[in-house]
């Protein structure tokens, strides 16, 4: 007889006690602990995938790692962010919201890498549906295998007769083992399956990439419990109403977690953007005012952004503060620099702040445009539409140096950006002489304005 035991879960951040609790400890949720029944099976069943011998302790020396070819997914985007291809083994696990293109993205890898063995699992949808998926991305594939499954068991056991190169499951909260009596998607039954996916993921040397839904508030539903257990985090983020998505890494055993994927969705899939700068930018007849540029560098890759900004008298008493795509906090911040230490009354105005094409950017490098943006538009004057910003602004209105200025000033050449305004310290130390853009170092925000608006 196998013993029954249960435990109570966090459904928010997957903390165990054993009994029920109405405040997480450990998250601070409220009414978030559910009791789940966690089965210790007897012995025959304790190693899941069943796949396991014993290993012996080997010396560091004497692992060889030539085999340890990394695959292509002939998906340029995807490679580099993996970190230059998927790595056998590895457990991927690829989060984002409900509906923005997790299964297309991982169906058109699947149909896409030719010449080897794909096994794609989907709780979700029927075998019609994601043909019909496939006929609409219009790849053909002969070695694609699809399988409409939920039980882990029986996943585990295709596999073993179908031997693929490479595992996709859609996704883990549809997964369920049967060693865990709660339901799909709570908290023990997701650890359970990605568990098992791991070991089988290590010990056969097939990668294995995990579709998960993450929630509103950003943090992977249930799963945050699966982060540290696999290899590499993918995010799949944007906004539904915009094409534009952008793939980041916030976890990779096997490379660099700066490296960001710029996706189009079109309604024949989705389709890498290898040149986003171009389609970020509008281009107007005229300028306009509270328009500026920023040459960004998103992970390794310099990006021009645009950033727009909107200064109104404010309509009630307290004057709104918005901000999409740019943290507001930041904006605050150099909103009560420019009070401050430039003197210009924007306590008593609202400001709305918005970044193009609806992507978010961390990059403090854009500190400059974003003032500038403002003031364009506080003081209706249009910024030269040949000219771009890289710098950050400092608490006393400073403009401070920002990192890879060499590649921001390569990219907005390239694009045919006439003017660029760079922190001072940004010219020392760097061959600044061999950019055919004219380059205007400024230390001071006065500087910036005298240079912009005479
Ligand atoms: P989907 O991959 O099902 O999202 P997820 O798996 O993350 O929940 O994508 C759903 C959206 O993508 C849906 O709203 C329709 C849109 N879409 C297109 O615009 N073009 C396409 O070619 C496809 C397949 C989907
Ligand atoms: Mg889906």
């Amino acid at each position: 007889m196998a013993k029954t035991k249960s435990s109570f879960f966090c459904q928010s951040c997957g903390y165990q006690s054993v009994k029920w609790l109405g405040k997480c400890p450990s998250c601070d949720t409220w009414n978030s602990f559910i009791e789940e029944i966690t089965v210790k099976e007897t012995k025959n069943n304790s190693g899941s995938t069943s796949l396991g011998k014993a290993r012996k302790p080997l010396l560091i020396n004497e692992i060889t790692v030539e085999n340890e070819q990394r695959f292509s997914t002939n998906d340029a985007e995807l490679d580099r962010i993996l970190g230059g291809g998927i790595v056998p083994g590895s457990l991927v696990l690829f989060g984002g919201e409900p509906g923005i293109g997790k299964s297309t993205l991982m169906l058109q890898v699947a149909l896409q890498a030719k010449g080897i063995k794909i096994l794609y699992v989907s709780g979700e949808e029927s075998e019609q549906q994601i043909r019909m998926r496939a006929e609409r991305v219009g790849i053909q594939n002969d070695t694609c295998f699809i399988l409409a499954e939920t039980n882990t068991q029986n996943i585990f056991k295709q596999i073993e007769q179908n031997e693929p190169n490479l595992v996709i499951i859609d996704s883990i909260q549809t997964l369920h083992s049967a060693f865990i009596e709660s339901s799909p998607g709570s908290v023990s039954q997701v650890r359970e399956c990605a568990a098992e996916l791991m070991r089988f993921a290590k010990e056969s040397g097939t990668p294995v990439f995990i579709i998960g839904h993450i929630t509103k508030d950003g943090s992977l539903a249930g799963p945050k419990v699966l982060e540290h257990m696999v290899d590499t985090v993918l995010q799949f983020e944007g906004d539904r109403n915009y094409v534009y998505r952008l793939l980041r890494t916030t976890k990779n055993r096997f490379g660099s977690t700066n490296e960001l994927g710029i996706y189009e969705m079109r309604g024949t899939g989705l389709r890498a953007v290898s040149n986003p700068s171009e389609i970020l930018i509008t281009h107007r007849d005229e300028p306009t005012s509270g328009v500026a540029i920023a040459a960004s560098m998103e992970g390794l890759r310099p990006m021009l952004i645009e950033i727009q900004s909107l200064v109104s008298s404010a309509a009630y008493g307290t004057p709104q503060r918005a901000s999409t795509g740019f943290d507001l906090r930041r904006l605050n911040m150099l909103l009560a620099v420019l009070e401050k230490r430039c003197g210009f009354r924007l306590g008593v105005k609202d400001v709305f702040l918005n970044i193009a094409g609806g992507i978010k950017v961390e990059d403090p490098g854009i500190d400059l445009a974003v003032v500038c943006a403002v003031l364009s538009s506080n003081e209706d004057l249009c910024i030269p539409q040949d000219t771009c910003f890289a710098a950050e602004v400092g608490l006393t209105g400073e403009i401070r140096p920002v990192n890879r200025i060499e590649q921001r000033i390569a990219e907005a050449e390239k694009l045919g950006f006439k003017r660029m305004f760079i922190s001072s310290y940004n010219s020392k130390g760097v061959d600044l002489n061999k950019f055919k853009i004219k380059l205007i170092s400024v230390s001071k925000m006065e500087e910036v304005f005298t240079h912009l608006f005479g």
